[in-house]
């Protein structure tokens, strides 16, 4: 039996570009690694069959759409290989939180699956597989911090110094990644901005986030943090506003929606403050969970 933990990610930076033809937007996106994060299991099996335990569990599809599935599909058939694996999920990560659960099972199932298998898959096939199996995945593989361009999957590593304090607050239900780039389209088109590839410049990284990260500062990354997708899930989720507000009033240094929500993000300025903001946030009602965890943490990997 094989198991690999993986990571769930905020964006620290989401700078949204316009509709492209193919559907999608060119992003700015910073991506870093969080330990809140999932365990994936291989062992042999016939067929590709999939479980799933942990919060949110009962919202996760067990069939081939599961990204995990996809994946073992995925890295058989470019081996020309037959896909026999019993995968099982324990779930940590938000479901349709916008921490790119689904996004880490698929990759860990890819490294679990190599392992099981014996195949020895070079990084980089790895990673073009994790790029067709969806934009977050290959993130999941590096973790760490990383600049991804494109619509995520063209990443580079970025230097980070010492460790950050996240507290995170689970929203009841999910949100689908689709409709809240959709919102944000029809904000942006309801502002007199546009929303297409003409009319909206993709964003760079913001260099003063750069340096917070590589200084290892947590107030300067407070200042910095930035998710142009925040309004959109707050449009379509209006309850968001008030744990924003929450978090913030119990000494966050910022708070964030994390990628497309609805899980927000608080930055403490350590791990006691990140106690006191979780605590807060699971008084006042306006959250169903609140987990402290912290980063970066290394991608996808066999645990020993
Ligand atoms: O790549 P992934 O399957 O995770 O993307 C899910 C959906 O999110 C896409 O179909 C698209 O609607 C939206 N998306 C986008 N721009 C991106 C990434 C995702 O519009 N860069």
């Amino acid at each position: 039996m094989i198991t690999v933990r993986v990571p769930a990610k905020v964006n620290v930076q989401l700078g949204v570009g316009g509709l492209r033809p193919d559907g999608f937007h060119d992003l700015a996106n910073v991506f870093f690694a969080v330990a809140l994060g999932d365990l994936v299991t291989a062992r042999q099996g016939e067929g590709v069959t999939l479980t799933c335990e942990g919060p949110g569990s009962d919202q996760v599809p067990l069939d081939d759409s599961n990204l995990a599935a996809r994946a073992a599909y995925a890295l058989a058939a470019h081996h020309g290989i037959e896909a026999n694996v019993a995968l099982h999920i324990e779930k940590a990560i938000p479901v349709a939180g916008g921490m790119a659960g689904g996004s880490a099972d698929g990759a860990a199932a890819l490294v679990a699956c190599d392992a099981l298998w014996k195949l020895d898959t070079p990084a980089e096939v790895l990673h073009e597989l994790a790029a067709e199996l969806g934009s977050d995945v290959p993130f999941a593989l590096l973790g760490g911090v990383a600049l991804g361009r494109g619509r995520g999957e063209i990443l580079t590593p970025l230097p980070v110094e010492g460790t950050f304090h996240w507290v995170f607050a689970v929203a009841d239900g999910g949100l689908s990644t689709p409709a809240v780039f959709r919102e944000c389209d029809r904000l942006r088109a309801e502002a007199g901005t546009g929303f297409t590839e003409e009319e909206v410049t993709t964003p760079d990284a913001d260099p003063a986030l750069l340096a917070a990260l590589a200084d290892g500062d947590p107030t300067a990354l407070a200042g910095a943090l930035a998710n142009d997708l925040q309004a959109a899930a707050v449009s379509l989720r209006p309850s968001l506003a008030a744990t924003l507000r929450t978090g913030t009033e119990a000494g966050a240094l910022a708070a964030l929606v994390s990628g497309s929500g609805p899980t927000t993000a608080f930055l403490a300025k350590d791990a006691e403050a990140a106690e006191g903001i979780a605590r807060a946030l699971r008084d006042s009602g306006t959250c169903r969970a609140a987990h402290v965890t912290h980063g970066p943490v290394p991608g996808a990997a066999v645990t020993a």
